[in-house]
């Protein structure tokens, strides 16, 4: 804890608004402020973020709300978060939420200051990882572990069961990234319990998450205690697998070899042992909760919408015919799939904010002066419902909107469910993959059947989930073979030449 903490419990270098916005008083707060306790009344602990779409609804495009000692700006118009998206103004605030995870993985990719040079080291090391050709690599294990899961979910039907959709989606994701980042098996689907390294994990995060809303953290003192150990077990965890794979030659290529093997193409640096130690957790991490929300809601979008279901059955049997296995070309082709995909993520993106400081002093939307440092929340969840760039319809579920004409209508910035800049998401291209995949299978397979009572309630840990999500299924009959020729090339495939991160207006 001493790295990140000062004496009043905030991580080191934390800026509460007042000391970066001279104008702050311009910035509306919601009604009934509190004297020292701030703007509490009618909030949930459970869900700020919610809570903050409301307050976004009744106090417009940038706002402020306090807590006790610690007053946030959230900004969410259109133009105010393109304003945001300069990356020659403005940068990745390590925020209080991403702070609070630096006790367990430190400089990692994710939780990295931009000065500290392991996050670029990390980064042009890494990146090659989320390259096509390494994709194509992951594709066969993706394509195994949505067989687990799908032998795991025709056993639910056999039995008459309704499955457990955000439960078993996390199954799929961890174990994607844990097979294909580091060959390792957490046997989730076979474990009755979960395996201790996830509960290792969950409880590390659901601590920094309550360190989000506790005014003082010596209130968390016993809990303080477990996550100790909850650290201690994740990185002796990790270091065995290190020891292992060290010990018994290569993998398959995965990012543990690269992060193990691979020299900087410049300086020939290499990450330390320490780096790769928490590296190994931020993928574990980063790279299955949000994948995971993210295919929950789409399956809950599909159950609600038959017609997009229909639709995209039919996209599916289209493109992959009686494909017993689908090429890694034949899911980029799946486009309506990923419209899908882009619209449950458009009204329930699953990192539902990030945060972004002013490099120098700055005026954001020619507006609101910002000192050096300064730094605001995007709301991209509301963001993402701004009716001046959807409509006044902008609740309503829409796979077209995603349609290329439509894209190509709506100004820069305004979708950014894998945040901006360089900071932005490493792994997008791999979420994006194996999501497409693993809806394009699960369409080929089942029927979904929602349960009518079932009103989509919204669970904030570190990301969103939907709450309670259970499916009854009803397996198809497999498609007739379709005539097909080879695959065309895919548009919008990463190309080897540029950086995978790095795309044209993120
Ligand atoms: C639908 C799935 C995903 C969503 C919505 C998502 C969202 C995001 C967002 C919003 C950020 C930027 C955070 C910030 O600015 O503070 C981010 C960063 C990051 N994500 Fe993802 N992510 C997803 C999947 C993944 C996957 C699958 C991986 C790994 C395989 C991954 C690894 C990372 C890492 C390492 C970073 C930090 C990048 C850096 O700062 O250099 N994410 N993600």
């Amino acid at each position: 804890m001493a790295e990140t903490t000062t004496g009043n419990g905030l991580p080191k270098g934390f800026r509460s608004a007042e000391q970066g916005w001279p104008e702050l008083h311009r910035i509306p707060h919601p009604p009934h402020r509190l004297p020292l306790l701030g703007d509490i009344l009618g909030a949930s602990r459970r869900t700020p973020l919610q809570d903050s779409l409301r307050y976004a609804r009744e106090l417009g495009p940038i706002f402020r709300r306090r807590a006790f000692n610690r007053e946030f700006v959230f900004v969410w118009g259109a133009g105010l978060a393109a304003d945001m998206a300069d990356e020659s103004r403005f940068a990745k605030h390590v925020g209080l939420g991403i702070a609070n995870l630096r006790p367990v993985v430190g400089d990692g990719l994710f939780t990295a200051y931009n000065h500290e040079p392991n996050w670029q080291l990390a980064h042009d090391v890494l990146a090659p990882g989320f390259s096509r050709e390494a994709m194509a690599g992951y594709h066969p294990m993706m394509l195994a572990v949505a067989d687990r899961l799908m032998d795991h979910w025709d056993r639910e039907l056999a039995a008459g069961r309704t499955v457990d959709v955000p439960g078993d989606m996390t199954k799929l994701t961890l174990e994607t990234i844990a097979r294909t980042g580091f060959g390792h098996d957490f046997g989730s689907f076979e474990r009755a319990r979960p395996h201790p390294f996830v509960s290792a994990m969950v409880g590390t995060l659901t601590y920094a998450q309550r360190l989000n809303t506790v005014p003082w953290p010596f209130l968390l003192r016993r809990a303080a205690r477990g996550n100790q150990a909850d650290i201690a077990y994740l990185n002796r965890t990790v270091d065995e697998l290190v020891r292992a794979r060290t010990a018994g030659g290569r993998g398959d290529g995965d990012l543990l070899d690269r992060m193990l093997e691979t020299a900087h193409p410049q300086t020939g640096e290499r990450l330390c042992a320490q780096n790769v130690r928490r590296q190994v957790i931020t993928f574990l991490v980063a790279g299955h909760e949000t994948t995971s929300g993210a295919l929950s809601f789409a399956l809950h979008y599909l159950s609600r919408h038959p017609q997009v279901a229909a639709r995209a059955r039919a996209e599916v049997d289209d493109v992959w015919g009686a494909t017993a296995v689908p090429g890694y070309d034949q899911v980029a082709r799946l486009r309506y799939v990923r419209r899908i995909l882009d619209e449950s993520l458009r009204l329930w993106p699953t990192a539902p904010a990030f945060a972004r400081e002013a490099r120098e002093e700055t005026v954001l939307g020619g507006a609101h002066p910002m000192r050096r440092g300064a730094w605001a929340l995007v709301l991209t969840a509301m963001l993402h419902r701004d009716p001046a760039v959807w409509g006044a319809d902008a609740e309503r579920f829409d796979p077209d909107r995603f349609d290329p004409k439509a894209v190509r209508t709506r100004p820069p910035h305004t979708f950014k469910p894998f945040g901006t800049g360089a900071r932005a998401c490493i792994g997008r291209q791999f979420a994006l993959h194996e999501a497409t995949l693993v809806l394009g299978l699960l369409l080929r397979r089942y029927d979904f059947r929602s349960d009518l009572a079932y009103r989509l309630r919204v669970t904030e840990r570190l990301t969103l989930m939907p709450e309670g999500l259970r499916l009854r299924l009803e397996r198809r009959a497999t498609p007739a073979p379709v005539a097909s020729g080879p695959s065309p090339a895919v548009e919008d495939a990463p190309s080897e030449l540029r950086c995978p991160v790095h795309r044209a207006a993120d």
